[in-house]
């Protein structure tokens, strides 16, 4: 089959398209045929060593093991079944859940074991795709490519959503709100949880985009004045803020926020190190969150609610599979809308 591997920390010319043999399916796996994958930051961080400082980088202490192929967002067709699964479910279409875990149901995303599809396993850039039968879903749209970027971005954004126990009442702040978890957090507060949002952008030109999603303010992260905007367009300061930014909004994250007000991050695409003064955080009694992923549950009620038409697909961009190296470069633009999905 033909696939991408990364074939080590680097680069983007560390991606090599290769022809390999088709994976056999194992004791309780299937066989997808990969139909669509989309690109996460992970696998592009994965690739560049940017899980940590030194060289054995990745979701495990013990670093990625190369070549690797990398892609977790999938969704396919099954083709074949390993020993102990059931026939039936050939010819099924499918979206991944996409990581292992020991972890009890409701801890599985905090499980030391986890282990995740594109990083220690091989992952979607590639015509077939091995994984748990068990961890196969059913399809929550009808096309390949729509159904295939909610995976890993809608999930943390859904799960940093329901760690906030957001409420209709409430106003939230999303920041990197054109990006692929943003994209989501924006959809997933305001039409499923009714919350009041304000979206972070850098490109005002996004601001109706941004509105059709559920946005109800849109602000540009550009701004010299951007906590004063946030404080003037809410009438007072906000209950949360979603973020997936790091240290460029950290200062006016905790400005703008209420006094016992929450901070989600499950990113720092604007950088991974800040300041904080901690008389900020106790004075004003704010609670953080850290969050990484979430539960099969979760991936669920996620998975319903697209069903349910509550939350859309947010497409910028698509890709022949050939291609993951341009993909993995456009992807780091700044201004794109949702996700960037490849396509064997
Ligand atoms: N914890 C988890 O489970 C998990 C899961 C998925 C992703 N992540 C992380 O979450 C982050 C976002 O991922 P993504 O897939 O949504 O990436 P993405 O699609 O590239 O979106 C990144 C967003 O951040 C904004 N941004 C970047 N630099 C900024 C800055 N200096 N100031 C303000 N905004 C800035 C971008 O705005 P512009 O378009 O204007 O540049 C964009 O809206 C990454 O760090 C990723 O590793 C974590």
């Amino acid at each position: 089959m033909k696939a991408v591997q990364v074939t080590g920390y680097g680069d983007v010319d560390m991606l090599e398209v290769v022809d390999i043999r088709i994976p056999t399916p194992k004791k309780g796996e299937v066989l997808v045929k990969v139909k669509a994958c989309a690109i996460n930051n992970t696998e592009i961080w994965m690739r560049e060593g940017a899980y940590g400082t030194e060289e054995k980088s990745g979701w495990r202490p013990e670093g990625v093991q190369f070549p690797r192929i990398p892609g977790s967002d999938i969704t396919g067709e099954i083709v074949e079944v390993g020993a102990d699964v059931s026939e039936t479910l050939l010819g099924k279409s499918v979206v991944l859940f996409p990581f292992t875990s020991s972890g009890a149901e409701g801890s599985e995303h905090i499980s030391d074991d986890m282990s995740f599809i594109g990083s220690e396993y091989d992952g979607g850039y590639a015509e077939y795709v091995a994984w748990p039968s068990e961890l196969c879903y059913d399809m929550p749209l009808s096309a390949y490519e729509e159904s295939a970027v909610f995976s890993v971005s809608g999930l943390t954004a859904w799960h940093m959503v329901e760690q906030i126990q957001a409420q209709p009442s409430e106003t939230i702040v999303i920041t990197g709100a054109n990006g692929g978890v943003g994209s989501l957090n924006v959809q997933i507060a305001s039409k499923v949880f009714g919350s009041k949002v304000i979206a972070l952008v850098g490109d005002l030109a996004l601001e109706d985009k941004m509105k059709e999603l559920g946005a109800t303010h849109v602000l540009s992260y550009k701004s010299p004045n951007l906590a004063e905007e946030i404080v003037e367009v809410n009438g007072g300061p906000v209950d949360s803020v979603l973020d997936v930014v790091g240290d460029a909004l950290f200062e006016t994250s905790l400005e703008v926020l209420k006094k016992g007000g929450k901070f989600c991050i499950s990113g720092s695409a604007g950088g991974q190190k800040t300041q904080l003064d901690f008389r900020t955080l106790y004075l004003k009694h704010i609670t953080f969150y850290g969050s990484v992923l979430g539960t099969r549950e979760e991936f669920k009620r996620m998975l319903d609610a697209i069903s349910e038409g509550k939350i859309k697909p947010v497409i910028d961009r698509t890709f022949p599979l050939e291609q993951a190296g341009e993909a993995q470069t456009y992807f780091k633009h700044s201004g794109k809308l949702g996700k960037i999905v490849l396509l064997p």
